[in-house]
Formats: structure tokens, sequence, C-alpha cells
């Protein structure tokens, strides 16, 4: 018997919405109490995350309608971070541009303007309360994370032109995907 069996876990990914699925727009509701459900829902939104080399994850994007957002910036996927009922505040709003993906926008990426530096609150995924001051990739992503949870999509700081161009082009492959079925 191999020794390890014990620590194997049954990875559970979930399906992602993608632009322009109306379900991406719901405003998240915030997380009041810390039941074995919400860690299920963690760790499947964890494995997502893995499991599509993602660099962040919201709730929001797996149609689960709370305010939570995973993270992980390591290379070896193991340290990852769980903010729940996130808020930030701009430290430095000097303008950082940066090119963009999201998981729910597969193919596009994007450069987008965000505040450089900030302060993000939120509670661990035992209801704990911290903050973390971020710069740089992951401030990007912690603004682009809570603007999810608000129902808000890095292509709404596009031209309408361009949103329209890659709305048209998502159409496409979700009707292609569809017909093979
Ligand atoms: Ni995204």
């Amino acid at each position: 018997m191999n020794k390890d069996t014990s620590l194997e876990k049954i990875m559970t990914v979930l399906t992602v919405l993608e632009y322009p699925d109306k379900r991406l727009r719901k405003v998240a509701e915030p997380i009041t109490e810390f039941t074995d459900a919400l860690q299920t829902q963690i760790d499947d939104m964890l494995d997502t995350m893995y499991d599509e080399n993602g660099l962040g994850l919201a709730a929001t994007q797996v149609d689960y309608h709370h305010r939570l957002v995973v993270m992980d910036f390591s290379e070896e996927h193991d340290k990852p971070l769980v903010f729940i009922n996130p808020e930030f505040e701009v430290l430095d709003d000097e303008a950082n541009e940066c090119q963009e993906g999201c998981l729910s926008v597969p193919g596009f990426y994007e450069h987008i303007y965000r505040a450089a530096k900030v302060k993000v609150k939120a509670l661990d995924r035992h209801g704990k309360p911290f903050e973390l001051d971020v710069d740089q990739l992951m401030a990007v992503c912690v603004q682009h994370e809570i603007d999810h949870l608000d129902g808000k999509l890095m292509v709404d700081y596009l031209s309408p032109l361009k949103r329209n161009r890659i709305k048209t082009k998502l159409e496409k492959a979700h009707k292609l995907a569809l017909k093979e079925g």
C-alpha cells in the first residue's frame, strides 16, 4: 500500500462562467457563516484555479454569489491565499498599466490601468481578519478579483468597440462548442 494514499484528495474542478454570461454581472453577498460547506467551496475553487492555471479566481466566476476570492502567486501552487469579504483602499494611486487576462474572458490579454499599491482587508477561511499591503501583479489581481464580486469585468475598462469584438468572438466560440457538444 502506498503510504501517501491517505493524503490524496479528489480534485473538484468547477465550471468557470465566460463573458458575456449574465451571471457574471451579479453582485455577491457578504459571507457571515464559516461552515463546512464554505470550506469545501474554497477547496473546490483552489482546485479549479490550479487546473486552469489562473493566479486568482472569484466566487462569482463559478456561479457562487458570495464574497470569496482565492489566489496563489507561488510557482509550486502551495501558497493559497483566501480572501473573504475583501475590501481594498488605494495606497498609491499612480496608475500601473498591466496586461491582464481573465479565466472568464479566455484568450484575451488587454492593457488596463489599476492603482499601483493597495491595502486589502479581508477575513481568512476561518473568519479571522487580516490586512495585506500589496503592489505590482498582486495589486492588479486584488482589484481585478474584487471587481468580479461587484459584477464587473476587465472588458468594462475597454472601449465599446473592443468590448463588442471580444463579445462577438466569445459568443461564436460558445456556439461552436455547443454544436461540437
Ligand atoms: Ni477574472
